[in-house]
């Protein structure tokens, strides 16, 4: 059987702009960074690919200073919002790991978060 969580409502996240929220299953937190653009959304684990810790320093403060990466203030890997690819940094060429998100009457929902992998640290 597959799992929805509610993550938070669509109105909850701006356009051109991230939020990081925290849901909880099967006993542990998973931390995402959810994302709105032109209307769609989509969302990544809060998780580098290089070491595992959450990218922000500061709470949803997940862009660059030209707004046009996601950065891991960690050691400054830079990553696209489209598809999390890695183009900048210690991790360039890997990825944020995509969450699947179904949006529902103003109601954003995590689908499959047995599909994510235990890999999220924090700070
Ligand atoms: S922990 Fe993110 S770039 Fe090193």
């Amino acid at each position: 059987m597959n799992d929805s969580l509610k993550v938070c409502a669509l109105e909850d996240v701006p356009e051109r702009g991230a939020r990081g929220f925290e849901v909880f299953w099967d006993g542990r937190a998973i931390p995402l960074i959810v994302l709105r653009e032109n209307g769609q959304i989509r969302a990544y684990l809060n998780s580098c690919p290089h070491t595992g810790v959450r990218l922000e320093w500061r709470a949803d403060d997940f862009f660059d200073a030209e707004g046009q990466h996601l950065q891991c203030t960690t050691h400054d890997a830079r990553f696209r919002p489209e598809d999390g690819h890695c183009v900048a940094g210690p991790c360039r060429g890997q990825a944020l790991v995509a969450a699947l998100l179904e949006e529902r009457d103003g109601q954003i929902n995590l689908l499959d978060p047995q599909s994510l992998p235990r890999s999220a640290r924090r700070r």
